[in-house]
């Protein structure tokens, strides 16, 4: 009993270090019409392009002095006072790749700011003056959002955010004006950057749900009617040939073991139909953002004939701040390679070890906090905060090998039951699932990949 009492304890710490729960239950019933068009094939057009996402870019004039702006950078991990620099450098960078055109997978801004956004959108114009269209969508961050606010001395003062029109009148050249469709339940839209390939920008967030002046809804969904809108989209890309990609900012699986039970809300509600579907109408590959973290994964249906990739990148304010360069091979092959930003203004030198050592030590403080709200001793906290910390940076990094060994020496009684009952998380940020996260190679015919 007193094990069960420290599991649901421990599961709500947890959550509170980040995230919470839900757990997939949908199942998805595809349409007779449907699956009558799935043996169908499609062959993708030989193209390029970039994939960027959560660059959670933050005005410096919206004030990065004083105390108010030290203590939310205090609780959180994001490189919010360099994101400017990384957002251009990422450009500078990105806009020199073979490539026809960029996606953005949300969070664009920290807090849905219009100022910021209005920075994005003037900063993007720079890739169409390199020849290459660009296609955003929403983050959880980026609309309605309650936390919009300047920081002066040490208080913050609410500042405008963005409504759903707002964003796509900003991002009117980046996606919305060039939109095939768009759904009118949301801010999702289809676009075909190249003749021949569909791109479906998914809004997969709960703005409409977030309150004036209260943290914005992390956890993300398909709304019944934008549910219909993606499957009416699809079957028309079947009926007329057309390969399609997906693109938005919450996960459709699993990104490490015990992901929807712990962090939950970083996968998009009912993920297991949403894949199902997806896949269903031949979608096998859906780009995301969101948890900060370089992974892909993958789900296979129909006994090994369906396959469907999640790949996630990771932020460009989260060490190591990637960027993604996918290539579609006349042979049917999907190849992605992995960018990491090494040098900003700021830091020309030792910017991989600052951003590196910024999340580590970040992570650190919000273990800490956890830890103290469970009456974890000190030196159980000591003991234990490293160890949190570097099995996240080890997920966000990919390519997960060493796995972590719980050491529990002079934690206390309490300290050792607390990181025990950790074990399944630390298991899990410590464990890649298949395949490989940064380089992989993907068959769009077999769906196998190396
Ligand atoms: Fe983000
Ligand atoms: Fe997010």
């Amino acid at each position: 009993m007193l094990r069960v009492l420290h599991r649901i304890a421990l599961v709500a710490l947890i959550s509170s270090v980040l995230l919470s729960c839900g757990p997939s239950s949908r199942v998805y019933q595809a349409p007779p019409e449907a699956l009558a068009l799935a043996s169908k094939a499609v062959t993708y057009p030989k193209t390029s392009f970039v994939v960027i996402t959560d660059p959670h870019v933050y005005d410096p004039a919206l004030g990065v002095t004083g105390s108010a702006f030290q203590a939310y950078l205090d609780k959180d991990r994001k490189l919010l006072k360099e994101s400017e620099e990384l957002f251009d450098a990422a450009i500078d960078r990105a806009a020199t790749e073979e490539a026809d055109f960029v996606i953005i997978c949300g969070d664009m801004t920290k807090d849905g700011e219009k100022n910021n956004h209005l920075m994005v959108a003037e900063k993007l114009k720079r890739f169409q003056a390199a020849g290459k269209s660009v296609f955003v969508v929403p983050g959880n961050h980026d609309v309605a959002n309650g936390e919009a606010v300047r920081f002066v001395g040490d208080h913050s003062e609410p500042i405008p955010s963005v409504t759903g029109a707002e964003f796509a009148d900003i991002y009117r050249d980046f996606g919305y004006n060039a939109a095939l469709d768009r759904d009118p339940a949301s801010l999702s839209y289809l676009a075909e950057p190249v003749p021949g390939l569909w791109l479906l920008a998914v809004d997969s967030c709960k703005w409409k749900d977030n309150r004036p002046g209260h943290h914005a809804i992390t956890g993300g969904a398909y709304s019944p009617e934008t549910f219909g809108w993606i499957e009416a989209t699809l079957m028309r890309a079947r009926q007329q040939g057309k390969a399609v990609i997906v693109f938005q900012h919450h996960g459709i699986m699993e990104h490490y073991p015990h992901n929807a039970k712990f962090y939950g809300d970083y996968l998009v509600d009912d993920h297991d139909a949403v894949a199902e579907m997806l896949s269903t109408f031949g979608v096998s590959l859906v780009f995301t953002g969101h948890f900060h973290a370089q992974d892909i994964s993958r789900r296979v249906f129909d006994e090994g004939r369906r396959t469907i990739y999640d790949i996630e990148t990771g932020s460009l304010v989260t060490s190591p701040c990637p960027y993604r360069r996918v290539r579609v091979t006349d042979g049917q092959k999907a190849v992605i390679d992995s960018r990491f930003i090494d040098a900003i203004p700021s830091h020309p030198t030792d910017f991989k070890t600052y951003a590196a050592d910024y999340v580590y030590q970040g992570t650190i403080k919000l273990a800490d906090e956890a830890l103290i709200k469970y009456k974890v001793s000190e030196p159980g906290r000591v003991k234990f905060n490293p160890q949190v910390s570097r099995a996240y940076v080890t997920h966000l990094k990919g390519d997960e090998k060493a796995r972590i060994v719980i050491d529990t020496d002079g934690a206390g009684l309490w300290g050792k039951f607390v990181m025990f009952m950790q074990e399944d998380l630390l298991y899990g940020w410590t464990t890649d699932l298949p395949p490989a996260d940064n380089r992989l190679t993907i068959d769009l015919t077999t769906g196998k990949s190396e």
